[in-house]
C-alpha cells in the first residue's frame, strides 16, 4: 500500500504527478488552501503533510497526525510550524532553502528600486489620469550609487541581496548572528536603506519597533521581505506618517492578508502581496524539493533539507 500524503494547496501538475506516483495523495481542490480545521481532520492517517507558509501547523495538527513521519513546508521560513511539538513525536520537518534565494533577492531589489524611485506613486498618478506631463522636479527619488545598504541578517538571501546591491554601486553593511557584523543600532543609524533578512523567531519578533525606527536616518528606507512580525506595523505606520523615515517597501505583514489600514493610505510605502519567491521556476522548484523530502523520508532515506 502506498503511503498517504496530505497536500494543503494545489501544486504544479508535474510535481503532483511525481508525488502521486509514490504516494496516495489527498489534496486541496481549487485555488484556496485547506482551513486549519480541515487540516486537523484530514491529516489523520497521513504519513506526510505538505504544508504552505499560510498553514498554521501547530500542536493540534501535529497531535491529530498520529501517523505523520514528515512535515514538508513549501517555504524556506518555518515559523508556521511548531517544530518542537513535531520533534517530540519524531516527525521530521523540512523547508525549501536555496531554490528561492535568487527570486527573493531579485524581488528585494525590485522593492528597493520601487520605493526609492517612487514607482508606486508614479503609477497611481498615471492610472488616475492625474499626470499633467513631464516636469523637471516631479517625483524625484534617491539614487542608489554610493548609498549604504544595511542588511539585517546576512544569510543566503541577505548575501544575494548584497551582491545585487554592489552591482548598483551601493556599499553594504550587515549584522549577523555570529557577531562579525555591525551592531544593529549603528547599522540603523548609518544606512540609507535597511533590508530585513532574519527569520521570524521569538527573538526577532518586533525587532524593528519605535526605538529602532527612531534611530534610522530621516532620509532612509525600510524594506521587509522576510516575515511581517519582524516589524511592529503600528510603529512603522507612525514613523511613515510622521516622516521619521522617508519610506518603506513591504512584501509581508503582521496579519496577512490584512494590511494595517494606515499603511494603505500612505503614499511613501510600497505594498506587495507576499511575492518574494513568486516566479514559476522558483515555485516549481520549491514544490519539487518538498516532494523530494517526502519521498526520501517515506522511503527511509535522510531528508534533503531538514530544518535542524
Ligand atoms: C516564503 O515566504 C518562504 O519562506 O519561502
Amino acid at each position: 500500500m502506498k503511503p498517504r500524503v496530505l497536500v494543503t494547496r494545489a501544486l504544479p501538475s508535474s510535481v503532483m504527478q511525481r508525488l502521486s506516483a509514490a504516494c496516495d495523495v489527498d489534496r486541496a481542490e481549487g485555488g484556496g488552501g485547506l482551513s486549519h480545521d480541515e487540516i486537523v481532520t484530514r491529516v489523520a492517517g497521513k504519513q506526510a503533510l505538505l504544508s504552505m507558509v499560510t498553514d498554521v501547523v501547530d500542536r493540534p495538527v501535529i497531535e491529530a497526525g498520529t501517523s505523520l513521519r514528515i512535515i514538508a513546508n513549501v517555504a524556506v521560513g518555518y515559523n508556521n510550524i511548531d517544530v518542537a511539538a513535531a520533534g517530540e513525536r519524531g516527525i521530521v520537518v523540512t523547508n525549501t532553502p536555496d531554490v528561492l534565494t535568487d527570486a527573493t533577492a531579485d524581488f528585494t531589489l525590485a522593492l528597493i528600486l520601487a520605493v526609492t524611485r517612487r514607482l508606486g506613486e508614479g503609477e497611481r498618478l498615471v492610472r488616475r489620469a492625474g499626470w499633467q506631463g513631464w516636469a523637471f522636479d516631479q517625483l524625484l527619488g534617491m539614487q542608489l550609487r554610493g548609498r549604504q545598504l544595511g542588511i539585517v541578517g546576512l544569510g543566503r538571501i541577505g548575501k544575494a541581496v548584497a551582491a545585487r546591491a554592489s552591482a548598483f554601486g551601493m556599499t553594504v553593511a550587515h549584522t549577523s548572528r555570529s557577531g562579525d557584523g555591525m551592531p544593529l543600532d549603528r547599522l540603523l543609524a548609518t544606512s540609507d536603506i535597511v533590508s530585513l533578512h532574519v527569520p521570524l523567531t521569538p527573538e526577532t519578533r518586533h525587532l524593528i519597533g519605535q526605538p529602532e525606527l527612531a534611530r534610522m536616518k530621516r532620509s532612509a528606507y525600510l524594506i521587509n521581505t522576510t516575515r511581517g512580525p519582524v516589524v511592529d506595523e503600528e510603529a512603522l505606520a507612525w514613523a511613515l506618517r510622521s516622516r521619521l523615515i522617508a519610506g518603506a517597501a513591504l512584501d509581508v505583514y503582521e496579519r496577512e492578508p490584512v494590511v494595517h489600514p494606515e499603511l494603505l493610505a500612505l503614499e511613501n510605502v510600497v505594498l506587495a502581496p507576499h511575492l518574494g519567491s513568486a516566479t514559476t521556476d522558483t515555485r516549481t522548484a520549491m514544490a519539487d524539493l518538498a516532494v523530494s523530502n517526502v519521498i526520501a523520508v517515506l522511503g527511509d532515506q535522510a531528508p534533503l533539507t531538514p530544518v535542524s
